[in-house]
């Protein structure tokens, strides 16, 4: 080995060394302490943290001891609110109706005839909310109490968080959906429907 091949060899020895002691500047006794060093604090259990979500428009759930949050439902249900034409009994309605349908979009496909009609659900004298079997009011972003009538095992599995779709990450504070955005509740089926498919005419027409 030659003198200044050796320097060579020294002075990278020595330039590494001065770098790593410059890379241990700020020093840990573990990896433990470097991430309690680093973290930021975090308010667990918020529903701030959510940032997708906003705060104002979240619903408490709380059942079973199990507690989380729902969309408030209210101001995305387009006729709502109701009493802004529900201002009689929906008979006299139809009698002074122009001969044309209100709702003319809603066929009920739930449950057969003699079970299930709109006053089901509904209340004449008081539209904006809906009515269990008892004649119970029941408010529209809390609609699962009235599935729950009927849907027992469903409602428990979506409280327990079996069943329906949980929109919040893994933190905090879980946010799910409603029954009603998924299954409507005229015709609550989930229809069948083919998978869709890569629109290769509609990619070569934008070429
Ligand atoms: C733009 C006016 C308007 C709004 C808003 C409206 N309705 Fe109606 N609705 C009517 C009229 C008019 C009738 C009666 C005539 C008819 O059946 O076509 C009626 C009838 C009904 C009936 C009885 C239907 C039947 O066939 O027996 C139900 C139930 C009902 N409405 C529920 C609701 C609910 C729930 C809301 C709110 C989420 C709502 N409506 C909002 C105008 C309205
Ligand atoms: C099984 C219970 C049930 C029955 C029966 C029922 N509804 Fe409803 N209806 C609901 C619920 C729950 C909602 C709220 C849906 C939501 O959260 O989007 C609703 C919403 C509505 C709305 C507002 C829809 C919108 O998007 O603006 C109208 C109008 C309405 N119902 C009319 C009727 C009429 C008319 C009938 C009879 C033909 C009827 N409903 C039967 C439960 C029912
Ligand atoms: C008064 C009782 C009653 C109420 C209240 C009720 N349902 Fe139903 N529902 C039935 C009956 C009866 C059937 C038909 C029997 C069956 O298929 O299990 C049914 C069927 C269903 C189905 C299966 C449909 C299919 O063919 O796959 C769904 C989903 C459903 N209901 C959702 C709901 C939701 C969501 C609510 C609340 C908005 C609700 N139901 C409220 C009685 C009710
Ligand atoms: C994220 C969407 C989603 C939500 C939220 C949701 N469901 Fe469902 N539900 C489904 C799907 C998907 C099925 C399966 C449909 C099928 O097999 O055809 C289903 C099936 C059902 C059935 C039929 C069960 C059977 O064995 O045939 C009922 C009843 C039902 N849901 C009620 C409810 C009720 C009540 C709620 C609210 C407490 C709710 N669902 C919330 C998506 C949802």
């Amino acid at each position: 080995m030659t003198s200044t091949s050796f320097i060579k060899i020294m002075s990278c020895v020595l330039i590494f060394l001065v770098m790593s002691c410059k890379g241990e500047k700020e020093e840990y006794h573990n990896l433990i302490d470097k991430i309690e060093a680093k973290s930021i604090e975090y308010k667990r259990n918020s529903i701030q943290e959510q940032n997708l979500f906003e705060p104002d428009a979240l619903v408490l759930i709380d059942e079973n001891n199990i507690q989380f949050h729902i969309q408030s439902r209210k101001e995305k249900i387009q006729s709502f609110k109701c009493s802004e034409c529900h201002t009689k009994p929906v008979s006299q309605l139809q009698t002074e109706g122009l001969g044309k349908k209100a709702h003319w979009d809603i066929t009920l496909k739930h449950a057969d005839k003699k079970t299930m009609s709109c006053l089901s659900c509904h209340i004449n004298n008081d539209m904006d909310n809906l009515q269990s079997i008892t004649g119970e009011s029941i408010d529209l972003n809390y609609s699962y109490q009235l599935c729950n009538q009927c849907h027992n095992n469903e409602v428990k599995d979506w409280v327990g968080g079996a069943h329906g779709k949980n929109l919040s990450g893994w933190q905090g504070s879980r946010i799910s959906k409603l029954c009603t955005e998924c299954h409507d509740p005229h015709d609550p089926s989930i229809k069948k429907r083919w998978p869709s498919r890569y629109n290769s005419i509609m990619v070569s027409e934008r070429k």
